[in-house]
């Protein structure tokens, strides 16, 4: 649905609405509703009163204003309640008017559910809402934050990091409608997606969501918004949400300063005056405000003391005053909690001061009860005015009838088959080729390493991850934390590791060894013409990924020096950050930042083998040693290891060589 002169003066409101309503009622139903499922036509009741809300063909805004004055305090609380899938039935949805479900990391139907059992799932619980007294749909939504990432055989691009590196907002936007596309499938219209925090401290745990340490390259990944949602015509309002059919509503999180924390401690405080915090962490916004983004995410973080999700200047007065953002701004999991310490201390106070400072969706995600209760007394007490929530209101039904949730709140099985589809693992396999940075190639000037030959005797592999497609997507895949290995007896994964990769690159006739931690005996009782190391950290999200030291795990660095003291090595580090690899460069013949490439471990082969060129540049400084940090591009203070936006290129061997 595409609305004309949306910001017009309220007259011109009042005067659009009976235009366009006068004009709906001369003209027959040009178009069907945005399904192929014929229901009994929306706009009548069996009283036969027209209801005007349920007419697609009237302005958004009238329909927000119609549904909006018929709404009671309950239903209104209802719409601003987000709770997590799980122990929830359509029953309750009915019961207590929940206006949105989420699956947490890794909440799921079931193990290795289909497509179809996703999709059965969120029309169950959407049947539930549709149930309730004015029929308002519930929005599902999940964390697509490189690929449908909790879905079973999803395609998993490459996280955020990497995708910085690329330097190619056209890809990203390419890899934002995949996701859409794979997410749809799934019967889920909203993705937290894209974090667009600007990770100046590679301590932080969430470092790899962020696209880079320069806010500029972050501004360009917003493109991806437009891969999520679709692109507005020219003359969409700039500060309006947009969704088109067929795509998914992003979010844009977290806002404001989720990267700019103390020592990258996550959750922490983000010291920084304003013109800083205007000139790094919040450009982005701007960006994805322009560009149509229907959901703002507020970050556990706070900004000189003062908690986000209790930070009215920042979110009313200036989020929603000064850029004029009209979708709806969610809360983090539990984030009203945290505004105390300890968390839940007064959650009274909690769901005051959030929805005070102009939240207007609270991912709650399991007390409903208790949030609804309390919000519910703090109306009814005038300590949060009606204004407030009828606001909040406004901009969750904006959202709903923009998207044509209304129209469409089932889904069905028709895309099921686009889940880690061919042309999506060609999509991320690029996107990996793209994301990889050569930093080092060659012992000496002009003896580089790299392009691997394909035609050896024998070389060896070495190094968990090498063989580790859990450790190789990294955090947010299939569970929150991410899992380890290939799980192929769980059957969670469909995709390539960097050695299933090796083997089906190099010709048939060279022997591979491989071992996870190659003994002196072996590396020595071998002739190997070189040796490919693949090392890196465990899948982590959040808080577990903070680190104060940075260094790969044991066994990394013993494998680093045992295999590349006397074999040709290249080392490949598997990680969402720069790590501490200086005491170890002078062993390597060459060493390759693969970042988190996800499932397509083709992408890693095809620059080390030579079929396609290295391109990809640091977007992020690669520090010395971590008494450095933070030290970013710009920084007066500046000595790294490998300065943002290094990368060696090499170019790709011609086919028929
Ligand atoms: C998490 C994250 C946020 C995510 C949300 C829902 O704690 O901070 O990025 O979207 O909860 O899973």
């Amino acid at each position: 649905m595409i609305l004309k002169n949306i910001r017009v003066p309220l007259v011109g409101i009042l005067a659009f609405c009976v235009i366009t309503a006068a004009a709906a009622t001369r003209t027959e139903e040009k178009k069907p509703p945005r399904h192929g499922i014929k229901q009994p036509h929306p706009m009548h009741t069996p009283s036969k009163e027209y209801i005007l809300y349920k007419d697609w063909r009237q302005p958004v805004e009238a329909r927000v204003e119609d549904l909006l004055k018929r709404m009671t305090l309950a239903e209104k609380i209802g719409q601003m309640t987000q709770i997590d899938r799980v122990n929830i039935t359509s029953q309750i949805m009915k019961d207590y008017m929940i206006g949105s479900l989420l699956s947490g990391g890794g909440s799921v139907p079931k193990a290795h559910a289909t497509p179809k059992d996703w999709v059965d799932m969120v029309n169950d619980f959407q049947k539930g809402s549709l149930q309730t007294r004015l029929g308002i749909p519930m929005l599902y939504s999940i964390d697509a934050v490189h690929g449908h990432n909790n879905v079973y055989k999803a395609t998993i691009f490459p996280h955020n990091v990497g995708l910085g590196a690329t330097r190619d907002p056209e890809l990203v936007k390419r890899i934002g409608a995949a996701t859409a596309l794979e997410t749809v499938a799934t019967g889920i219209p909203y993705a937290f997606a894209p974090c667009i925090a600007v990770c100046r401290d590679p301590r932080w745990g969430r470092c790899y969501e962020s696209y880079s340490e320069d806010h500029t390259i972050v501004q360009q990944m917003t493109d991806i918004i437009y891969g999520l949602q679709g692109q507005p015509p020219s003359n969409y309002p700039k500060e309006y949400p947009y969704m088109e059919k067929g795509k998914v509503l992003g979010c844009a999180k977290h806002f404001v300063g989720d990267g700019g924390t103390v020592n990258g401690i996550n959750e922490n405080n983000t010291i920084i005056d304003w013109n800083g915090l205007l000139n790094i962490h919040m450009p982005a916004y701007l960006d994805s405000i322009r560009k149509g983004v229907s959901t703002i995410m507020i970050s556990y973080s706070s900004w000189n003391g003062v908690k986000m999700h209790a930070n009215r200047d920042l979110i009313i007065n200036y989020l929603k005053g000064a850029l004029k953002f009209q979708g709806f701004v969610i809360s983090d999991w539990q984030g009203i909690d945290r505004i105390t310490s300890p968390p839940n201390a007064n959650y009274t106070y909690s769901v005051e001061a959030s929805v005070n400072a102009g939240i207007d969706m609270i991912m709650v995600p399991y007390d409903y009860k208790g949030f609804i209760s309390n919000l519910t007394l703090l109306v009814n007490k005038q300590v949060v005015p009606m204004s407030r929530i009828d606001d909040a209101v406004r901009r969750i039904l904006r959202v709903k009838f923009i998207m044509g949730l209304f129209e469409k709140p089932l889904y069905d099985y028709s895309l099921a088959d686009k889940v880690g589809n061919q042309e999506h693992r060609e999509l991320a396999r690029e996107a990996v080729r793209k994301s990889l940075v050569l930093l080092k190639n060659g012992k000496q000037p002009n003896s580089p390493l790299i392009p691997l030959p394909k035609n050896t005797t024998r070389i060896l592999v070495a190094g968990k991850h090498a063989n580790d497609l859990g450790s190789q997507c990294g955090g947010w895949t299939i569970e929150w934390q991410g899992m380890s290995g290939n799980n192929l007896t769980k059957g969670m994964f469909k995709g390539t590791t960097i050695l299933g990769a090796i083997s089906s690159t190099v010709n048939p006739r060279t022997e591979i060894i491989y071992s996870e931690n190659p003994s002196t005996e072996l590396i020595n009782n071998n002739k190997f013409d070189y040796a490919i190391v693949v090392v890196g950290e465990p899948p982590f999200a959040e808080t577990n990924g903070d680190s104060l030291n940075l260094t790969i795990p044991e066994p990394g660095p013993s494998i680093i020096k045992n295999v590349c003291g006397s074999v040709k090595c290249v080392v490949v580090v598997v990680a969402g950050r720069p790590l501490v690899v200086e005491p170890f460069l002078q062993d390597m013949d060459a060493l390759v930042a693969a970042w988190l490439p996800g499932s397509e471990g083709h992408g890693v082969t095809d620059v080390l083998f030579g079929d396609y060129g290295f391109t990809g540049k640091l977007a992020r400084t690669w520090f010395k040693n971590v008494n450095q940090l933070p030290m970013n591009v710009g920084d007066q203070k500046y000595d790294p290891l490998f300065p943002f936006d290094f990368g060696l290129t090499t170019n790709p061997i011609p086919k028929d060589y």
